[in-house]
């Protein structure tokens, strides 16, 4: 079957292109069918592990998964480009232990290429795993599988060291074959002056309007997720009320025994008598 899906090629073109790249994350397949009509790039973002599984952050979730949830979205997806995130221990060891790992990504899933954190750290990496045909997406900044090591989210670009870090690891993921990089928590100046300096997409989050793209986690811009969010999300929607009044719709009935009515229970024709057939 022909491929309709936007390929690697496609979003790499989109560098410098006027209209931003729309990127979302997915984990499942019914959202992704929700989405994929309105985006170009659907991340499966290890993110997963906090929306879905309530981990406290990224650093629970295994390649398993990933695998799962990248299946899941692929079964929805007809015109998005979608790339799976490589989880927390599954790619830092060497560079061949994450061609093991993101190989099976790709073969699992079906998915179009795989994202990995790190800049210079990885540059080795990403440079062994594109020169054997797996697209990489990197992943600069705020980097969430470091926020042990980190301290926490720590937003980047603050100061002339952190500034010069980030642009050596824009170049670096660059120049080891990555076709598009997501820069997230970074000060916007920053965010856009390796937007200007480099030659593959950028795609923000809490980054620059200037960026050849953008990305929220999904459940963040539809209200869906308790507590308060970064700074970075806008909410378009409030799904979490509109669940609640739902369900306390549902609940009312329930009691009062208006649900189910007539319209949701099945009849019999009128020969057949319960009595006689007990
Ligand atoms: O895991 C994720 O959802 C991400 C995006 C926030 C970029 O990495």
């Amino acid at each position: 079957m022909e491929n309709k899906r936007i390929t690697i090629p496609e979003i790499a073109a989109h560098k410098g292109r006027a209209e931003p790249l729309v990127c979302l994350t997915a984990y499942t397949t019914p959202m992704a069918r929700i989405l994929d009509p309105h985006v170009d790039l659907l991340l499966v973002g290890d993110s997963l592990g906090m929306v879905l599984y309530g981990m406290e952050n990224t650093l629970g979730v295994d390649l398993e998964m990933m695998i799962n949830h990248g299946k899941a979205v692929m079964r929805g997806v007809e015109k998005s480009c979608v790339i799976v995130d490589m989880p927390f221990g599954s790619y830092e060891e060497s560079p061949e232990h994450a061609y093991r790992n993101a190989m099976r990504v790709m073969k699992e899933t079906g998915c179009d290429g795989i994202k990995l954190e790190g800049g210079t750290d990885m540059a080795e990496t990403i440079k062994y795993l594109t020169a054997r045909n797996i697209p990489v997406m990197g992943h600069i900044g705020l980097q969430p599988q470091s926020v042990l090591k980190d301290g926490g989210y720590k937003v980047k670009g603050r100061t002339n060291h952190e500034i010069s870090s980030l642009l050596d690891d824009a170049r670096a993921v660059e120049e080891s074959g990555a076709f598009a990089v997501v820069i997230e928590g970074t000060v916007e100046d920053v965010a856009a002056e390796i937007t200007r300096s480099t030659n593959i997409p950028t795609i923000g989050i809490g980054a620059s309007p200037d960026c050849d793209g953008q990305i929220l986690v999904t459940e963040d811009m539809i209200g869906l997720l308790e507590g308060p969010s970064a700074k970075f999300v806008k909410e378009y929607t409030n799904v979490k009320d509109d669940i609640a009044a739902a369900v306390s719709g549902y609940a009312g009935e329930v009691r009062s025994r208006k649900f189910p009515s007539t319209e949701q229970t099945y009849t019999r024709p009128k020969a057949v008598d319960v009595k006689k057939a007990s």
